[in-house]
């Protein structure tokens, strides 16, 4: 039996509401034109990146996770107490230990329910979809709550006075050394931005929810997108060398990741595409992780897909990683661009390297 033949039985996880938070400082390109050297221009034509936004300091990603699964719940007309599996993806965690699973657990007031943490990047929500469909399937859950969500502002570089300045409170600009500084990370800090986002699932048996998953991972070339300090492979794990050599900040090799993403993400789809017996025709909508608008359309062009078939949020957001594919859902589902029924394909690459593709019955 295929994996798509077995996915045609019995109960399906069923995503029955969804939510978002968006983080309150609005920060176009022209804002961090005033603490490195960069432009508009050069941010919107290599990325599509036109703003992106940040928390202020105190803000966790556990909160902005609390605040979206909150309107995921309302969203769905589901009690905390009805929860009976959570999964959380995020790769800024507020803590190196424990996980935010347990801190949003605590914080909603859900039961001492199962609380899985993963850290598949921008592929962690496609990697919990998978888990949480076996969990339904496996008869282990019947209401879960999954969600993604990163609070990247503490990635940069920059000082508490540099973020005042971008924001235009304060009129004191970078010393020359420090927007330097500012300047090596450019090519990484321009295209990332905070977010959090919670879709509830349940267990239905309609016809409707997750019908197939296509996920891969492979760690051969890990270093051409990791953070090479504060990690235990040093003793001690963090020490001020590290932060000196700039070692807490992500290294990206940009020209690889972009070759690996529109590789890989044209192949799980093609796969999940091809097993299933469908083409672009038959999809309502596909969600791609929003990492480069210059990915995505390649990826389109690849598959053959209308533009009308294929949303964007990555101008206004930015990338936000494990949050970017449930804040595309969320946006359409609320809009009414995506209905129930609609048969819809998420396809997402990052870090690890972790990739994968997933189909599902709104
Ligand atoms: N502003 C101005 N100039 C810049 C900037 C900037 N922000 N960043 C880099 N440049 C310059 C470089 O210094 C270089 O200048 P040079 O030619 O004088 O040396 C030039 O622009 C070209 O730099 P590249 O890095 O080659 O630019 P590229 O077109 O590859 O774009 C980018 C870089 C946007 C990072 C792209 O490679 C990319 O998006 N890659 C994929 C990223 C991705 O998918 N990441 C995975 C998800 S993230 C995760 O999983 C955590």
């Amino acid at each position: 039996m295929t994996r798509a033949a077995d996915a045609g039985r019995g109960r399906r996880a069923v995503v029955v509401g969804s939510g978002s938070e968006i983080a309150p400082h609005r920060v176009t390109n022209d804002m961090l034109a005033r603490i490195m050297d960069t432009t508009d221009a050069w941010i919107r034509e290599r990325s599509g990146v036109e703003t992106r936004y940040f928390v202020e300091p105190g803000t966790a990603t556990s909160d902005l996770g609390v605040a979206a699964a909150r309107k995921a719940l309302a969203h769905a007309g589901v009690a905390p107490e009805e929860i009976d599996l959570v999964v959380f993806a995020t790769m800024t965690p507020d803590h190196y230990f424990p996980g935010c699973g347990s801190l949003l657990q605590a914080k909603l007031g859900i039961r001492t329910v199962p609380c899985f943490d993963l850290r598949q990047q921008c592929s962690g929500f496609l990697y919990g979809l998978q888990l949480v469909d076996a969990h339904v399937r496996a008869g282990l859950a019947r209401t879960a709550l999954l969600v993604g969500a990163e609070v990247h502002s503490g990635f940069m570089p920059w000082t508490d006075a540099q973020f005042e300045h971008m924001y235009g409170r304060s009129d004191t600009p970078p010393t020359p050394e420090e927007y330097a500084w500012n300047t090596r990370f450019r090519h990484l800090t321009v295209l990332f931005g905070d977010a959090g986002s919670a879709v509830v699932l349940k267990a239905e048996e309609d016809g409707r929810g997750l019908l197939d998953h296509e996920l891969h991972a492979d760690g051969t070339d890990y270093e051409k997108l990791h953070v090479p300090g504060t990690g235990f492979k040093h003793r001690p794990y963090t020490d001020p060398g590290q932060f000196a050599r700039g070692e807490h900040i992500p290294v990206m090799d940009g020209r690889y990741v972009f070759k690996m993403a529109t590789t890989h993400m044209v192949e799980v789809a093609q796969a999940v595409l091809g097993r299933n017996g469908l083409g672009a025709g038959d999809l309502r909508m596909v969600l791609m992780h929003q990492a480069n608008k210059r990915i995505n359309e390649y990826c389109q062009k690849a598959l053959g897909l209308p533009d009308e078939k294929v949303v964007s949020n990555i101008e206004r957001y930015g990338n936000t990683t494990a949050a970017t594919i449930p804040l595309l859902w969320d946006e359409a589902a609320r809009s009414g661009r995506m209905t129930a029924g609609d048969l819809v394909l998420m396809i997402a690459f990052g870090a690890g390297m972790n990739w994968g593709a997933t189909l599902l019955r709104a």
